[in-house]
């Protein structure tokens, strides 16, 4: 089957024919249907988030099933799914304390499925999983304990999204830190992931909701999904400028949705007394934050990591589901453009040069 794979750092991903092996007890065969195109992929090829080389990457997908290993239940050829880019085993301490987006078997087993060995190979030569998705391919070996069953009615591109963007940022504001009705908040990068965290906060009935990016583009197709207010860092200092917005106090909640040491800091800092930062966005490996460690005191500020929006997929995908189905969520208007599986390095051009909104990819 043909798929994308990343043998260095740094270099285009090479899309030709590997072996996939069947699926082992409890692993499930899936025909992948749409694949999202997100910046976590994006910094593993830069060597920002190391992981195991080669790999076939692709995190936010949907897919249908086309066979089960053995003991496999949950599932059965022919269902239509989306695959959680975080498995969970259901039995860690994790998984068992409602915190199933942190499993601790899916992370101690990186790059690989939950035996630790892969399916995916050239020849003689392993190649590693993704997430346990690997969806920038024709076909894909994911654990069956994770699989979300979709409604007929739920188109699988939009379903793709909920893989990864929708529930990693409606659940930041949802579920990370419960916006309450009223309260100010700021996005610091508004691409596929900050525009949901801004529907987060809308669905929250945040009261003033500021859109802060670098791209001009991101700030009007902010406003299309809940934000009330725009800064563009490039124009104004977005610190004093969402303090003057916010009366010269600060927002209750800022959320930094790009990646970087600075707009960490930056959201650190636009936060009021008591206030709470949220990161969701994954910086470059080394990079280290500066934190006003005085102001974390005396103004009581809380600086908060936010991994797949704390989602539990079994029980948050399908409430984001009946919201999307009635209107609440907006993925519609987030899919702005379409590739092949062919053209994936074009695909990542193109999130890199800034292009709004989520790019997915249809055709295999
Ligand atoms: N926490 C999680 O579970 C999780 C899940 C998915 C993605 N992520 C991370 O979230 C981040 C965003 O992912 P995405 O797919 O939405 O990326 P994206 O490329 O679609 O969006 C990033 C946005 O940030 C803007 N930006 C760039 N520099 C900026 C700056 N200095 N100030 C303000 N805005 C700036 C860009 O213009 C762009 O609109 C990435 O780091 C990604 O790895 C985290
Ligand atoms: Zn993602
Ligand atoms: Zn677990």
């Amino acid at each position: 089957m043909k798929a994308a794979v990343l043998y260095e750092y740094g270099q285009p991903l090479v899309v030709e024919e590997v072996e996939l092996d069947p699926p082992k007890a409890g692993e499930v065969h899936v025909r992948v249907a749409a694949a999202g195109v997100c910046r976590s992929d994006l910094h593993v090829m830069k060597g920002e988030a190391p992981q195991p080389l080669p790999i076939v990457l692709g995190h936010e997908a949907s897919a249908v099933v086309l066979d089960v290993g053995e003991g496999v239940t949950s599932v059965k050829p022919g269902d239509r799914i989306i695959t959680p880019f975080v498995s969970s085993c259901g039995r860690c301490t994790s998984c068992l304390t409602g915190h199933a987006n942190l499993c601790d078997a899916h992370s101690a087993t990186a790059g690989a499925m939950f035996d630790g060995t892969t399916r995916l190979h050239k020849g003689e030569q392993r190649i590693h999983h993704m997430s346990k998705v690997t969806c920038f391919a024709q076909e894909a070996i994911v654990p069956d304990k994770s699989c979300v069953i979709l409604p007929d009615d739920v188109p699988m591109p939009q379903a793709a999204l909920i893989g990864c963007c929708v529930t990693t940022g409606v659940g930041a504001a949802t579920e990370s830190v419960q916006v309450r009705p009223g309260s100010t908040v700021a996005v610091i990068g508004c691409g596929g992931v900050g525009v949901n965290v801004l529907q987060g906060a809308r669905l929250q009935n945040a009261g003033k909701i500021i859109a802060v990016d670098i791209n001009e583009g991101a700030l009007e197709f902010a406003m299309r999904f809940g934000a009330t207010h725009t800064v563009n860092p490039t124009q104004q200092d977005p610190v004093q400028r969402v303090k003057e917005i916010t009366n010269g106090l600060g927002v209750d909640y800022a959320f930094e949705v790009f990646g970087s040491a600075e707009t960490v800091t930056n959201a650190f800092n636009m936060v009021r007394k008591g206030g709470t930062a949220v990161v969701v966005g994954l910086a470059p490996a080394d990079e280290l934050a500066g934190v006003d460690t005085v102001a974390l005191v005396r103004q009581e500020k809380t600086l908060k990591g936010s991994y797949y929006g704390g989602a539990r997929p079994a029980v948050d995908m399908p409430s984001i589901i009946e919201m999307y189905r009635s209107g609440k969520i907006n993925i519609d208007d987030l899919i702005t453009r379409q590739y092949k599986l062919d053209d994936i390095n074009e695909a990542y051009a193109d999130l890199e040069r800034g292009v709004v909104g989520r790019g997915v990819i249809t055709e295999f």
